[in-house]
């Protein structure tokens, strides 16, 4: 018997994340002491059990897109083709609904789960490139006259400037249909972990550019980029290749092997400043929506 419940416990999220890292094994999954600094009346974790063993997982929450949801449903690949998926899509998506949402987005990454979310109404509205770079000996970049690199381990107010003066700036240029609505404090918490592998560029009082790692501490030999951003009028100065270099000599001597991004595929600047930094392609995420409530194709 498939039973859909809600995370509560430690263990629950500690389960949650198993699922996850199966079905996903090459993204960075938070901690659970992260997953618990997210938590908010919108947010729900879902775990599905039969007979009691924990074989799915499924999150629902407002969009960093804005003004619509986000679902995610997955099944560990071993218990697939049983009816889990569909029971835990259509409770995230009750929960989404029933919060006045009329829009759900997804992400998919394989042809089986693409024509599962069709079944559901989802169509694609974009794809996402996945960007690799293995990590070897990386020297650090010289000092740049016209300003300086810091990390946020030394500068850590520097951290809230960076949102006002870079993030929010720079948000409406990525390719997305509506700038990420992030507020400061998810800033502050989801899109940092350490603050010795984030990297600002200074110059005078002011932050022009960011780039950094996140951490994984299931796989400390692979690190996420983190957000790449620096100021429109700075651009074309070499701010960023000089940031993302300085992050990936940081990564080189904290023993880490392979750094990998997610970048839209229509964010032609990101991508090639990226093919320049010795990056190659990888997977392809699908990105999927549909309208709320979910109808169940016959
Ligand atoms: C997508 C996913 C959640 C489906 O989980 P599941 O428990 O296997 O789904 P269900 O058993 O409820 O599948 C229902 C129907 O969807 C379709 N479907 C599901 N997987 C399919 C596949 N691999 N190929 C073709 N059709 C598929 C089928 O019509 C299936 O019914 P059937 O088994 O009677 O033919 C699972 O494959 C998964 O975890 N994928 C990775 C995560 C992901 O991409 N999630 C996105 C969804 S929001």
């Amino acid at each position: 018997m498939i039973e859909i419940r809600a995370v509560e416990t430690d263990a629950d999220y500690e389960a949650w994340r198993q699922v996850r890292i199966a079905v996903l094994p090459y993204e960075r999954c938070p901690s659970v002491a992260e997953m618990r600094a997210m938590e908010s009346p919108e947010r729900l974790l879902l775990l599905a059990e039969v007979d009691g063993e924990v074989v799915g997982s499924g999150l629902s929450d407002r969009s960093s897109e804005g003004g619509r949801a986000s679902v995610a449903a997955r099944v560990r690949p071993e218990r697939r083709r049983q009816g889990v998926g569909t029971r835990m899509l259509l409770a995230l998506s009750e929960h989404a609904a029933g919060l006045g949402y009329d829009v759900a987005g997804a992400s998919v990454d394989d042809e089986g789960s693409l024509a599962f979310a069709h079944r559901f109404g989802f169509a694609e509205v974009k794809r996402q490139v996945e960007q690799v770079r293995p990590i070897g000996d990386e020297a650090w970049p010289a000092a740049p006259s016209e300003y300086r690199i810091v990390t946020v381990a030394e500068r850590p107010e520097l951290w809230a400037a960076a949102y006002e003066q870079v993030a929010l700036p720079t948000f409406p240029d990525m390719d997305l249909p509506k700038p990420l609505d992030v507020s400061a404090e998810e800033w502050a918490t989801e899109w940092i972990n350490d603050p010795a592998a984030m990297f600002l560029a200074v110059a005078g009082d002011d932050v022009i550019g960011v780039a950094g790692l996140m951490l994984d501490t299931d796989r400390p030999e692979r690190a996420e980029v983190a957000y790449t951003g620096v100021r429109r009028e700075w651009r074309g100065k070499a701010v960023a290749s000089t940031l993302k270099r300085s992050s990936m000599a940081w990564a080189a001597e904290h023993g880490i092997t392979e750094i990998y991004t997610w970048t839209q595929e229509g964010n032609e600047n990101m991508r090639r400043l990226n093919e320049h930094l010795g990056f190659t392609y990888g997977l392809v995420g699908i990105d999927v929506r549909a309208q709320l409530p979910l109808k169940l194709a016959e």
